[in-house]
């Protein structure tokens, strides 16, 4: 058995976000959101339940703030909703709205918890889509009105800042139509990646006039593909995959512009966007963090049909990879390999924070003991923060590591069918229960150490083209 120590000074967090966990989607003011309207829509979520409630957070603030003080969690990430806020997208605050994150940043505060504010995890101002959501170029200064609100109002307390969480998100919304608003046209898809990248600048520019002292950076999900065979076709097509999902977005932010590689083939496609005269160095704004948001890896193979990437399920299982009883690939080498690409790819040497890593499970309700025994969670977040810790060691760069998810909440297009939380909740009563996986974290946090028995799975394996477990 191995014992990792983990240094005072690493932060342990945990993570949720406003539409996931919020509820109240029509009180106090708030404008609809994207989400309230896509998850309203039949068929665009499974069994067509729809995310108003999330799981009640708006209203159990002062209980939530307190599991986390028992958990013993340094920081806490959560968003910002931009339609609580701006009902409008633009134009006048809800006062109610502002209210509301006053008190969540003022609790966090008091339970000596940092907060860490992310102001766009996906839900934009249905308004705003109205007219023309992401695609429309006029996003840009409507974020950057909607950053410089928060900064002015929220900024004398919080001293750590994310722009965007997972522009991805932005594709699968414009450019596949699987997620808010719906949209599947691939030109508004790109469009909207790089207007959030200059809009994402913007923001950081903003904050630096802003007086306020404190970080900002921006989270991005690095899902590395690993080609299932070493044939031409397999390694073109993982490397494509990177090239379209986090590749399009660091060539943005470190790279000034896309590599020719991505250039050529969005050109070949007919889906690049249109840029303007400064784009590409507003979007290189230097950033004081870096958030990665690391859950596993994908093995691609360019002759089969396979689940889509975002379900974070491999159809294809490679020989000698681990896997957990509910089927998910355990792979914390994944977080290495991440920092690798933003080491070794662009050279970066920013300061990392694992924003994201999770699991999710099966139906994990209490059982006769009152109890959710969740193992696999427990072997998978404790291989990642050994794998983080091992990386700060190393002298990566890594500052701290967060848990998704606080409680189990509303996963999107899966409606409430994913459980990622430490948490579980009883979606009837809106009642919490620890799960051990929270028992475990608590010990984490409070003794800064625990046990991981198999340190022969960590270590980077960037550039491996099949998996070596
Ligand atoms: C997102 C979260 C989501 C989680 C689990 C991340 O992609 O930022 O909102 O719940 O993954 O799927």
């Amino acid at each position: 058995m191995t014992e990792i120590l983990l240094p005072d000074d690493f932060v342990l967090g945990v993570a949720t976000s406003a539409y996931q966990v919020e509820g109240a989607a029509h009180e106090d003011g708030k404008g609809a959101s994207i989400w309230d309207v896509f998850t309203r829509t039949p068929g665009k979520t499974i069994g067509d339940v729809p995310g108003d409630a999330g799981v009640d957070h708006y209203h159990r603030l002062t209980e939530d703030i307190g599991h986390m003080r028992r958990l013993g969690v340094d920081s806490y990430r959560f968003s910002l909703s931009w339609p609580r806020l701006l009902p409008n997208g633009t134009g006048t605050p809800n006062q109610a709205g502002i209210d509301f994150y006053d008190r969540l940043i003022d609790q966090t505060l008091a339970a000596g918890i940092r907060p860490h504010v992310t102001l766009y995890h996906w839900d934009l101002p249905h308004a705003l889509q109205e007219r023309g959501g992401w695609p429309n170029r006029d996003v840009i200064g409507w974020f950057e009105d909607y950053a410089r609100l928060a900064f002015d109002r929220f900024g004398d307390r919080v001293t750590q800042w994310t722009t965007l969480n997972e522009p991805i998100a932005l594709w699968m919304g414009y450019g596949m139509g699987v997620f808010a608003p719906g949209e599947a046209d691939p030109v508004r898809g790109k469009q909207a990646m790089h207007n959030a990248m200059v809009a994402h600048g913007r923001a950081v520019q903003a904050y630096r006039e802003s007086g306020c002292r404190g970080d900002i950076g921006i989270v991005v999900d690095v899902w590395r593909r690993h080609p299932a065979t070493g044939s031409r076709a397999d390694r073109d097509l993982a490397l494509a995959e990177e090239d379209d999902s986090f590749r399009f977005f660091f060539d943005e932010l470190f790279g000034g512009g896309w590599s020719a590689r991505l250039q050529q083939r969005l050109d070949a496609t007919g889906l690049t966007p249109m840029v303007e005269d400064g784009d590409f160095a507003t979007a290189r704004a230097p950033l004081d963090f870096i958030g990665l948001n690391v859950y596993s890896r994908i093995v691609v193979r360019a002759t089969d049909p396979r689940t889509p990437w975002w379900t974070s399920e491999n159809a294809d299982r490679l020989p000698g990879g681990n896997y957990l009883s509910g089927g998910r690939e355990f792979y914390p080498a994944a977080l290495s390999d991440a920092l690798a690409v933003l080491r070794d790819e662009y050279g970066v040497t920013t300061p990392v924070y694992i924003t994201e890593n999770g699991v999710s499970g099966p139906d994990e309700t209490p059982g006769v003991d009152g109890r959710v025994h969740d193992a696999d969670r427990i072997t998978y977040l404790s291989g990642f923060l050994a794998e983080a810790e091992a990386a700060a060691r190393r002298g990566l760069g890594v500052k701290g590591f967060y848990a998704w998810s606080l409680l189990d909440n509303y996963e999107w297009a899966a409606a409430y069918t994913e459980k990622f939380g430490l948490l579980h909740v009883d979606l009837e009563t809106m009642q919490r229960t620890w799960k051990d996986s929270a028992d475990w974290y608590a010990r984490v946090c409070h003794e800064r150490r625990f046990a991981f028995d198999h340190p022969e799975i960590l270590g980077p394996t960037s550039g491996l083209p099949i998996g070596r477990m």
